[in-house]
């Protein structure tokens, strides 16, 4: 009877529920995670400036040559498919707006970040994922982090106020501060940190400007001032670190360099248009007024050599976008560079994104440190989407439906079997030995 009792203990002990492990004191078996995104951070703008930091990374780190965003190079979607592994036709988040294109509503960026109609659409982001599995977690400014999934909230979440200034190298550091916090006195162990920089910047003067480069300093910096802090805070051995983006930056091309594409110049605008989301950089969508489809693709297919016009039903299956209801039914993409204008020219950005995937100024940065992480590791460039099962796995959480893959990053981990699964893992390890433990002194008795 006892050694019957002993060894279903035993068994037990050396199972994981889910691949969770089954008791919660044993997730210490895993180490925390932090990830920040700094916002358009192009692959390349490290390369023409000093940062001494981000240097000593590569050697005792990983480093991406770089990482391809999903389509639409856009903030929203791209961090959300970061976030949950998702296509943005699956998880909804289509577009930086929020909009309506019946009652012709348009929300900004930051309005949308309260709002959790735009962001809840069926798919869990891994706050949420790793929550229901025992773990805490915060978001600090990162995009989809303010809203509730099927009621659900992420444990802490900071939501950027609109008059946050995305440029305060003192504040950024607070940030870094607050949220090593979280990790050591708290207990937290996958926390999200946003910062709007050097997205702000790009647009506003350029990529290609002393500008820009004087902001890869100050976040090198502010990386430096994340190394020291890390060990300040005693959290060198227990924590990762992965730090990524979400598209890359490109120069405007204007006038009289280029002849611009405002579409109004190819069709009755008004008369033809009933919605649109234009204006944005490289991606737009039009709703047509009634029984006006065509007329408008007409207008629009041959109008300029640098526009590409697709009714929804054409849009190539790779772009991943196509199946969601809320794209519009005809979606323009406009070559690298060119901006997408419906009726009026802003002369506001001189660099911008949400161009083709593909293009190398739209790539962006991968890097990642910490216990888990090989050194002086070089990855082969890969989609943003396979980062999701990584954060799983490192993390020892059981990882939602996504579409990505640990095949591209799992060569970055010092030991591949850290999680839970068939094989061998560092809690089972411990849970075996616990039960052998049991059953030594089953012996004893
Ligand atoms: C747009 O708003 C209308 C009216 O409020 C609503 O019935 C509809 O469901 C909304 N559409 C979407 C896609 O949210
Ligand atoms: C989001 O909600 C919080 C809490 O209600 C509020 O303080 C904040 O101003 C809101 N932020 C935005 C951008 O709407
Ligand atoms: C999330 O749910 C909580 C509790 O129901 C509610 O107080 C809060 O306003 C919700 N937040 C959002 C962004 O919907
Ligand atoms: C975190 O949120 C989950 C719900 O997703 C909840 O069950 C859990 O109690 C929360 N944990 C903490 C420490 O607040
Ligand atoms: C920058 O942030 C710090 C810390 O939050 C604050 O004390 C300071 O006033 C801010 N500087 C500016 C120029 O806003
Ligand atoms: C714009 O179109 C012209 C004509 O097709 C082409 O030669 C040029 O490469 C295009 N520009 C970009 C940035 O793709
Ligand atoms: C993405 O993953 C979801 C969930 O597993 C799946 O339903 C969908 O078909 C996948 N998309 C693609 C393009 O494979
Ligand atoms: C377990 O690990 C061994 C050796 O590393 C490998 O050959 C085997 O395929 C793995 N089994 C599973 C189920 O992953
Ligand atoms: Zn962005």
């Amino acid at each position: 009877m006892r050694l019957a009792l002993t060894f279903i203990l035993a068994v037990l002990l050396s199972r994981s529920v889910e691949g969770r492990p089954l008791f919660r004191n044993e997730k210490k078996a895993f180490n925390k995670l932090l990830v920040i995104s700094f916002d358009g951070f192009r692959w390349n703008y490290d390369q023409d400036v000093e940062t001494p930091n981000m240097d000593k990374l590569v050697k005792e780190g990983v480093k991406a040559k770089y990482i391809t965003p999903p389509m639409i190079t856009m903030t929203s979607p791209s961090h959300f498919t970061t976030i949950t592994g998702r296509w943005p036709e699956d998880h909804g988040v289509v577009h930086n707006m929020m909009f309506n294109s019946t009652t012709l509503s348009k929300l900004s960026h930051k309005t949308t970040q309260n709002r959790s109609e735009w962001w809840d659409n069926g798919v869990m982001p891994l706050w949420i994922t790793a929550q229901e599995q025992g773990l805490k977690t915060a978001s600090f400014h990162y995009p989809g982090g303010g809203a509730n999934y099927s009621g659900q909230s992420v444990n802490r979440s900071l939501v950027e106020s609109y008059d946050h200034p995305d440029s305060n190298v003192t504040e950024w550091r607070e940030n870094i501060d607050i949220v090593m916090g979280w990790f050591a006195k708290e207990d937290f162990d996958f926390v999200t940190l946003y910062y709007g920089e050097p997205d702000k910047v790009g647009h506003r003067k350029g990529p290609e400007t002393p500008d820009r480069k004087e902001v890869i300093k100050q976040i090198d910096t502010t990386i430096g001032y994340l190394l020291e802090a890390i060990d300040r805070h005693g959290l060198t051995q227990r924590l990762n670190v992965i730090i990524t983006s979400d598209h890359g930056m490109t120069t405007v091309k204007k006038k009289p360099e280029v002849d611009e594409i405002k579409l109004s110049n190819f069709m009755p605008y008004i008369k033809l248009v009933y919605f649109d989301l234009l204006d944005y950089g490289g991606f737009g969508m039009i709703k047509p007024r009634k029984g006006k489809e065509q007329q408008v693709y007409d207008a629009l297919v041959n109008a300029h050599p640098n526009l590409t016009v697709y009714k929804k039903e054409e849009i190539p299956e790779s772009f991943h976008i196509a199946k969601n209801s809320r794209i519009q039914p005809i979606v323009l993409m406009a070559d690298l560079g060119y901006n997408l204008n419906s009726q009026v020219i802003f002369y506001v950005n001189k660099g911008d994104h949400g161009f083709h995937n593909g293009e190398m100024d739209m790539k962006t940065i991968f890097r990642a440190f910490g216990p888990d992480f090989k050194k002086n590791y070089l990855a082969e460039p890969f989609d943003s989407v396979n980062i999701y099962p990584l954060m799983c796995k490192v993390l020892g959480v059981t990882p939602a439906p996504n579409n990505g893959s640990l095949s591209f990053t799992e060569g970055m981990l010092v030991d591949t079997n850290i999680e839970s699964g068939a094989n061998g893992s560092r809690h089972h390890v411990s849970s075996n030995l616990v039960a052998a433990m049991i059953f030594y002194l089953f012996l004893q008795m």
